[in-house]
Parts: C-alpha cells; structure tokens; sequence
C-alpha cells in the first residue's frame, strides 16, 4: 500500500504486567507481542514501520533488530506524546497508521479494510472500534447515531458511558496533516494526566473534520494486553486459531485441547499430532510424519513420514522414515539421515548420525558422526568430556558397537569394526577389526555353600 506509515506505540512500561521485561517482549505463540504486530504491519504493505520505544529499548531494539525505525520517547507521558515523537517521520499528505505494540490478535485483513475506508472516504481519521462484552479499561466510543461524539477513557467516563460496549481498539488511521495539526494541540487534562492521543478526535471534531469509525466484525481482534491474565487470555485465542489453520491445511490434530503450535512453526499435509504434544519455535514438520503423544519439539526439522513419539528434541533435524522414541532426547546440533532408529532413554547431543543408523535403547552420544547402517548397541556411551574439554568420536559406516561399550574420545572406529560387550575403548579400532577390552571370566566350581 503506497503512502502509508505505520507508528507502533511501544515504550510504556507495561506496570500492570508487573514484570522485568517490557510489556511488548512478553511472549504469545512462540513469538513477541511487538514481532505479532510488525508481522501484522509488513502483511498490508508497510516495508519499515517506526516503533516507539523508551522503557527496555535495548531489549526491543535487539528483538526487532532492523526491521523497523526506532524512536526513542524518553518520557512516557501518554499515547498522545508517543506519537508526537513520530511528527519529523510523515508528511502532511501521508496516511499513518497508529497501533499499539500490545495489541498482537488484529488481523492483516482488518487493517487493510481500516486504511482503505480511511482513504477512500478521504476521512481525517478512522478509529478501528470493536465491540466488547466486558469493556472494561478500554476507551469507549460514545457516539451520536453513527457519528462519533468522542472517546472516552474508563477512567474518565460516567456511569452510564462506561456501560457501553462498543470501544476504542487503539488502532487508527490519521492524514498526515490532520495529525500533525492535532497533535500539538492536545492536554493533558484529564485524570491520568496523560497526553491522550484520543483527544485529537475531539479538537478534530471541533473543527467539523471528517471522522470515520470502523467497527471489526471479530472483537478479539482488539484484545489488549495489560496483565498476565489478558495475556494468557491472548494465548488461548491465538492458539485456536493456529490449530484451526493447520486442520484447515490438512493437519490430523487428534486433541486440539492438549496440542500447542507456535506461530511461526510449520507443518506439511497429511502430518498426524498426537495429543499433549508441543511445536514450538521454527519446527518444521514434513508430510505423513506422525508427533506424539507427549512430545516437545522446539526449533526442530522433521523429515517426511517419521515418527516421532514421547520424546523431547531442541534444534534438531529428523531425516526421513525415523523412528524416534519412546523417551528420546534430542539436544542442539543432533543431525539424523534417514530411516535412523533413536530408541528408548537416548541422548543425542551435536552428532550426525548417518542413514539406517540405530542407537536404539539407553545411551549417550555426544559429539559423535555414526557412520551408516551402524549399530549402537544398548548402553553405549561416548565419554565426550574429560572435565576441561569436549572430544569427538568418528563411528564408521556398518560398524557394530557391543553393548555398554565406553567409548573414550577423541577416538575412531572403523567401518565394519566391532567392539565386545562391556569394554572400555580408549584407542582407535581399525576396520573391520573386533577391539575387547574385558578381563578373562573366571568359573570357581561348586562356589555354592549351603546356608548352616
Ligand atoms: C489505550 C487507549 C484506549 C484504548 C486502549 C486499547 C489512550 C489514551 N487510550 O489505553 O482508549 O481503548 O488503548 O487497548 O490512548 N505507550 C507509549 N508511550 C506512552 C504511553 C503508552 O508508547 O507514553 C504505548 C504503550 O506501550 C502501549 C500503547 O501505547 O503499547 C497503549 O498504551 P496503554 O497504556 O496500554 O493504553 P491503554 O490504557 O490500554
Ligand atoms: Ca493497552
């Protein structure tokens, strides 16, 4: 959309979150409240949006990293004087966009319909409007039939304007000029004794401008979060939405009550979620892969038609035609070819492990490549860490290693190569080669004594 600039409010404090972190660095679906909102902004069009900031500036800054122009408002002295450090950004024939960084739930879409209504109707402002059952600490929009009398903040409303449910979203679209021309106009004379950025509706009605208010047709979308509570209230909206999505896609979710997706994860058709299981950060699920029950990946790439079942995984990537679990941990770094068997309480950590590998019950690999077709018997362990420094061990391809072998990196063994149950390998196994390291097993006859 051309000429259109986009000011995202984002330096108050957030104090009813009573929080560490700024309010818009609270966490929804995987992703940051202000991420939600410039991803929201980028949909209609708006390349480089201006974020407001003050309160925990490094932070955001860090978080937004270069997707938007920073403002800094050194003092918070209302939503009024937010946008006022926005002035030296737009010109008088632009169309500005105004959001709230704490207002993650509107949809592109609905912003798209603001701004167009805007332009079209060549109004000086809009107000997005919803329609709340419990509007309580929005600004309520008190109207006239249909136009527009003025907005008011719950703390400055009557009784009988607080009874009413139609409210101020704290999104708008404003002419640049009408903006410009307000702004340096408005007090702060109400009871917050703030710089309210809704009395520039009422100097604009007072000069008979045209002013336009659009109502969303879903009230969600103008959910704010001031609270934990509203937060958590947040979370539970968009996480139906993201699982209505991904069904819409062609996603089996066979228990939506006890599945949670994040935003930015994404699965391919015909992927199969059992229930309580977790996808969070940029997982990635391909087709026919089957996750759960109780699983939790985070940041993770599953590969086509694997199968996944109560495990844990972190920055993980699952070849094709795995067979992970049950109670699998996969740690950063894990890299698995195709058609690799990962069995029951085994951790993998920063280790390639090559197709038809199988590490199948009860080890610990770290810093390890198992060649292909290798097997990994039960209770291997490669001691990767001697209390300074972490070393690597290389498994050839086909190679078998016994049961409960130690194997004491750095070290190598070579494809095809065996290791005996129980030993202890410290130095290198050449191909093809069977190491054992075990002492002799010693029978004493008739040892049994009968108890007197
Ligand atoms: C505001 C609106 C209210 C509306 C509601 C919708 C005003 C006066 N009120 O109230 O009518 O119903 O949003 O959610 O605008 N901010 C700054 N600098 C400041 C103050 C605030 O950047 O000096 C930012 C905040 O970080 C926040 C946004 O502006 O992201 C809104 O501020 P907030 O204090 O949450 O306003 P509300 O009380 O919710
Ligand atoms: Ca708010």
């Amino acid at each position: 959309m051309s000429n259109l600039v986009a000011v995202i409010m984002a330096a108050g404090k957030g104090t009813r979150m009573k929080s560490k972190l700024p309010k818009v660095m609270h966490s929804l679906a995987g992703k940051t409240l202000i991420e939600h909102v410039l991803d929201m902004v980028e949909q209609v069009g708006v390349e480089r949006p201006l974020v407001i900031v003050g309160h925990g500036r490094e932070c955001i800054e860090a978080c937004i990293n270069k997707r938007a122009e920073i403002v800094v408002q050194t003092e918070q002295l209302g939503t009024g004087h937010a946008v006022m450090q926005a002035m030296p950004y737009f010109e008088d024939d632009q169309t500005i966009l105004v959001l709230s960084g704490d207002q993650p739930l509107l949809k592109a879409e609905t912003l798209d319909a603001l701004v167009k209504l805007h332009q079209e109707q060549g109004a000086s402002a809009t107000v997005l409007t919803a329609y709340l059952d419990q509007p309580f600490g929005y600004g309520r929009i008190i109207k006239d039939g249909e136009d527009l009398v003025k907005i008011v903040e719950e703390k400055d409303a009557s009784s009988d304007e607080r009874k009413i449910k139609e409210v101020n979203s704290g999104t708008y679209c404003f002419k640049g000029s009408a903006l410009r021309e307000t702004l340096t106009k408005i007090t702060t004379q109400n009871a917050q004794g703030e710089y309210y950025l809704t009395e520039v509706f009422d100097i604009l009605l007072k000069r008979k401008e045209k002013i336009l208010t659009y109502c969303t047709v879903n009230s969600h979308e103008a959910f704010g979060i001031n609270s934990r509570g509203q937060l958590a209230e947040a979370e539970k909206i968009v996480r139906t939405r993201i699982l209505e999505h991904w069904m819409a896609e062609g996603v089996t979710i066979v228990d939506p009550a006890s599945t949670f997706i994040d935003a930015d994860v994404e699965l391919e058709q015909d992927v199969t979620i059992l229930p309580f299981t977790r996808l969070s950060g940029k997982t990635r699920i391909e087709e026919d892969a089957v996750i759960g029950p109780q699983t939790s990946l985070e940041n993770c790439i599953v590969g086509r038609g694997s199968e996944v079942f109560n495990s844990v995984a972190r920055d993980a990537m699952i070849g094709e035609r795995c067979h992970i679990g049950p109670f699998s941990y996969l740690r950063p770094g894990t890299k698995l070819g195709a058609e690799v068997k990962v069995g029951d309480f085994v951790e993998i950590k920063n280790s390639w492990i090559e197709t038809g590998a199988k590490v199948p019950h009860l080890s610990y690999i770290g810093d390890t490549h198992v060649g292909k077709s290798a097997n990994i018997g039960a209770g291997t362990i490669t001691c990767n860490y001697d209390g300074l420094k972490k070393h690597p061990t290389k498994i050839g391809d086909h190679a078998f290693i016994g049961s409960n072998t130690n194997l004491v990196a750095p070290l190598e063994v070579g494809e095809y190569a065996v290791t005996g149950a129980g030993s202890t390998i410290t130095k290198n196994v050449p191909a093809k080669a069977l190491a054992v390291e075990r002492n002799h097993q010693v029978i004493r006859e008739n040892w049994h004594r009968e108890k007197i």
